[in-house]
């Protein structure tokens, strides 16, 4: 068997609490930090095939799209690095900013923290909105990317902190909804303005528009308080405990709170959460929080999300034909997201992570072959039938499925959840880095690599679902009802995990009757 396959089963703790309405409100408005992200990954693609846009900012990549015949290599026609610049510059933006928002979560605490990426989010939207040269819509994206640094900094915690242990994979992944709801939103503006409005005012609404997710964000953290943990954290211990309890709904919450409390006293001697990160025994979960966003970025996702409008364009669709596919591959990821939340906690993360592997391996293979098929290496397709069009689309949407139950919500809920307090935040930091670099990586050479690799784009992506397959099977132990801070018992307990770990490191021992196979 897999020696990721065994898991304490509960940690050896059961905290008493509820799915309570105050918990699920609590978690809808702090997963609506994901809007901003979901807005953005989702408007870029569809502004960049808007010709205006390209006439107004890219002239150069506006000349080349239009002059290709449709007997050219379609393959190159959107191949320019100042345009995938304009995408991807956020992404740089946010990891700079994910490290002051990680000091900010831990010093000031997770609320703060999601405020100030809604102000700065709405900001970037007004320079972009009111954009007049390629410098403000830097500078625009530049802001956006701040914004996103922090929320996707302070949201993820947040929720795992705030959910009840046994319900923390649904209320996190609501976070993972609210970036599909975003990326979807997105997707529908860019269709109908260029389809009914056009002109200028289509993208400046488009990009103006981000304003509306980020008042939404820093409204909805107004009526927050901030997570028990992160009171703790500062030492607010009465008004963490008051928080508990009504976050729980029950009468007692003094075997978590204290625990809490335990976690936050050992956290204390860390002073420097940066340099004991790299310590021998955060070891296993480090190589988690730098893996897990990496491999969410390698399968591929990004390039349906910001380029479906340029790829459906590249095989042979009308603009606004482009635009209405990319509206179902959203549709199709917000939807997909739900499967995720409802089978988390009760299948829980290893398994949803291979069936999306499995299913996303699949659908990349049938679309390089359905490709290569047709445009072969000269990239001249002929004449395209709806049919042909259509089984494209489908299986775009079957891939976009099995992204949106797996590597999706589970990228940003297990790195969320793996950490001890001391270096949650540090941690966290890492993880939105490295999502944020491969992010900017994908965004920033998808033209490119389309252009050489051709139909070879896909296969690319297969193997990288393949390799990180193999590495949730063997490496990654189940972390579904354990609850946070006793998270450490699943790593001392793992086969090969557990050698990282001297028998003082932590308080909490690993308990061989809770062993069990997941
Ligand atoms: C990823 C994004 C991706 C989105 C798609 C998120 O979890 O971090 O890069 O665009 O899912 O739904």
């Amino acid at each position: 068997m897999a020696g990721g396959a065994f898991a304490p089963a509960s940690g050896g703790k059961e905290y008493p609490g509820k799915f309570t309405g105050r918990v699920f409100l609590t978690c809808i408005f702090a997963a609506t930090g994901g809007l901003i992200f979901g807005y953005d990954l989702g408007i870029s693609g569809g502004v960049t095939s808007m010709d205006v846009f390209l006439k107004d900012f890219f002239p150069d990549v506006y000349r080349k799209e239009s002059s290709v015949k449709p007997s050219d290599d379609q393959y190159c026609k959107f191949d320019s690095q100042i345009l995938t610049l304009f995408t991807s510059s956020l992404y740089l933006a946010a990891l700079v900013s994910s490290i002051g928002a990680s000091i900010a979560t831990r010093t000031y605490g997770r609320r703060p923290t999601m405020m100030a990426s809604g102000v700065l989010f709405a900001a970037g939207a007004i320079v972009n909105g009111l954009a007049k040269n390629v410098v403000m819509l830097i500078v625009g994206r530049l802001l956006l990317g701040f914004g996103i640094g922090c929320a996707n900094q302070s949201v993820p915690i947040y929720l795992s902190e705030v959910a009840p242990y046994k319900f923390r994979g649904a209320f996190n992944m609501m976070f993972q909804l609210f970036i599909t709801i975003g990326i979807l939103i997105a997707n529908l503006l860019n269709y109908v303005l260029a389809r009914w409005v056009g002109g200028d005012t289509a993208w400046r609404l488009s990009l103006g528009g981000a304003i509306v997710p980020g008042l939404i964000i820093l409204l909805g953290s107004c009526f927050l308080s901030d997570s028990p943990n992160s009171e703790i954290e500062r030492g607010n211990y009465e008004k963490a405990k008051d928080l508990l309890l009504k976050l729980r709904q029950v009468d007692n919450v003094d075997e978590e709170f204290n625990d809490l409390v335990e976690a936050s006293e050992k956290a204390k001697l860390v002073k420097h959460a940066w340099l004991n990160i790299f310590k021998r025994k955060y070891r296993p979960q480090l190589v988690f929080a730098f893996c897990i966003p990496m491999f969410q970025q390698l399968t591929g996702m990004n390039v349906i999300v910001f380029y479906a409008p340029v790829l459906f364009k590249t095989i042979g669709f009308g603009s606004n034909a482009s635009l209405f596919s990319s509206l179902i591959t959203g549709i199709v990821n917000m939807l997909a997201t739900f499967v995720s939340i409802f089978t988390v906690d009760k299948l829980g993360r290893r398994k949803l992570f291979l069936m999306g592997g499995t299913q996303m391996f699949i659908c990349q293979i049938v679309i390089t072959i359905a490709i290569a098929m047709k445009f072969g290496l000269s990239g001249n397709p002929g004449v395209i039938s709806g049919t042909y069009a259509g089984a494209v689309v489908a299986f775009i949407c079957i891939y976009v499925a099995g992204f949106a139950w797996s590597w999706g919500p589970l990228g940003w809920l297990v790195p969320s959840e793996i950490f001890p307090l001391e270096v949650r935040s540090a941690a966290q930091s890492i993880n939105v880095s490295v999502n944020m670099i491969f992010t900017f990586v994908i965004a920033q050479i998808f033209t490119a690599m389309l252009c050489h690799l051709k139909f070879g784009l896909f296969i690319c992506f297969a193997v990288c679902v393949v390799i990180m397959s193999i590495f949730i099977h063997r490496l990654l132990p189940e972390t579904k009802g354990i609850p946070i801070e006793e998270m450490t018992t699943v790593w001392r307990s793992h086969p090969h995990w557990r050698k990282y770990f001297d028998e003082d490191d932590a308080k909490v021992e690993t308990r061989p009757k809770d062993i069990v196979s997941a």
